[in-house]
């Protein structure tokens, strides 16, 4: 140990030997040098504790579909916008529809821009699953909005009053165009706002190819998470398609990116091999 330094417990190695080599130099002792390596290290430090502190203060939105939450830390930063992307028929309108039922069942208020499908055929879709939504829009926690007869102020102005917890949007590529969708004006006021009002948003985007093709599009690098639903026979004698799907991306997120396959239940969509799958296939146990 160097006794010139002894004072310097809390100067990394590192930071000690650039300091050494820097009063060698200068044949003198350099204390500006030397307090700028004393607040670098501080801050090395309080970055390690930040980043504990940053993770437990993030605040998750549970998406609600058996076994997905297990695979994003327990659901969706608030304030992130969710790409959930892929071809037609594979499951997305099912997905986000669970993931608004979730926040339902826990008296958030929810909005459905539905610029795909008519409100009665969303209605009509919920009944499969025992999701009653028409009673939750009885009760002003669910909207459904059509696409074509709002503009992005109606749109902020509807979250403005109804203060939504929970979005979808079904979806973006019959609102945007994809070419200039990342500097769309209108799409940075809707995500600005989304982010400053703390909504979990889920945006449906539809793809004209499977997970086996890597592209993206634009929506794909926009979002602060990219979820890909896809459908297929995993060998030809197969008579039905498994549907499978994919987290790609979740900021500040560890993400498991296996694609993994879900199924159709009466209660909606769930991951095979969820706790809860598990536990309703698996006969009670005798105590
Ligand atoms: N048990 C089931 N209940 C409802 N849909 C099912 C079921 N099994 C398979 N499907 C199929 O899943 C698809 C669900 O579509 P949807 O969620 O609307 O997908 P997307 O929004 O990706 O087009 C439909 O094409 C439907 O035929
Ligand atoms: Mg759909």
């Amino acid at each position: 140990m160097n006794d010139k330094h002894a004072i310097h417990t809390t100067i990394s190695t590192d930071a000690l030997r650039v300091l050494e080599r820097y009063e060698k130099e200068l044949g003198a002792k350099n204390t500006v040098l030397e307090r700028a390596l004393l607040g670098m290290d501080k801050l090395r430090f309080k970055e390690k504790i930040d980043i504990q502190t940053i993770s437990r203060m993030i605040k998750r939105i549970k998406v609600g579909i058996p076994g997905v939450d297990d695979l994003l830390e327990g659901g969706i930063p608030e304030g992130f916008v969710v790409i959930v992307t892929g071809p037609p028929g594979t499951g997305k309108t099912t997905f986000s529809l669970q993931f608004l039922i979730e926040g339902l069942r826990n008296n958030e208020k929810c909005i459905y821009f539905s610029f795909e499908e008519k409100a009665e055929h969303l209605i009509k879709q919920s009944m499969r699953f025992g999701w009653d939504i028409g009673n939750y829009m009885d009760k002003g926690y669910l909207e459904i909005f059509g696409f074509t007869m709002l503009s992005t102020e109606e749109i902020i102005e509807i979250f403005d009053v109804f203060k939504p917890k929970r979005i979808v949007f079904d979806s973006l590529n019959t609102f945007f165009e994809i070419g200039d969708f990342r500097r769309s004006p209108q799409w940075r006021n809707i995500l600005k706002q989304i982010r400053e009002r703390k909504i979990a948003c889920l945006a449906i985007t539809e793809k004209k190819h499977g997970l086996d093709v890597k592209e993206f599009d634009e929506f794909d690098f926009m979002g602060d998470g990219a979820i890909f639903f896809d459908k297929g026979q995993r060998h030809d004698l197969d008579p039905y398609p498994t549907y499978y799907l994919q987290i790609q991306k979740m900021r500040i997120t560890k993400i498991n990116e296996m694609p993994h396959p879900f199924i159709f239940t009466d209660k909606g969509l769930e991951l095979i091999g969820s706790k809860t799958l598990v536990s309703r296939l698996s006969p009670t146990p005798i105590h």
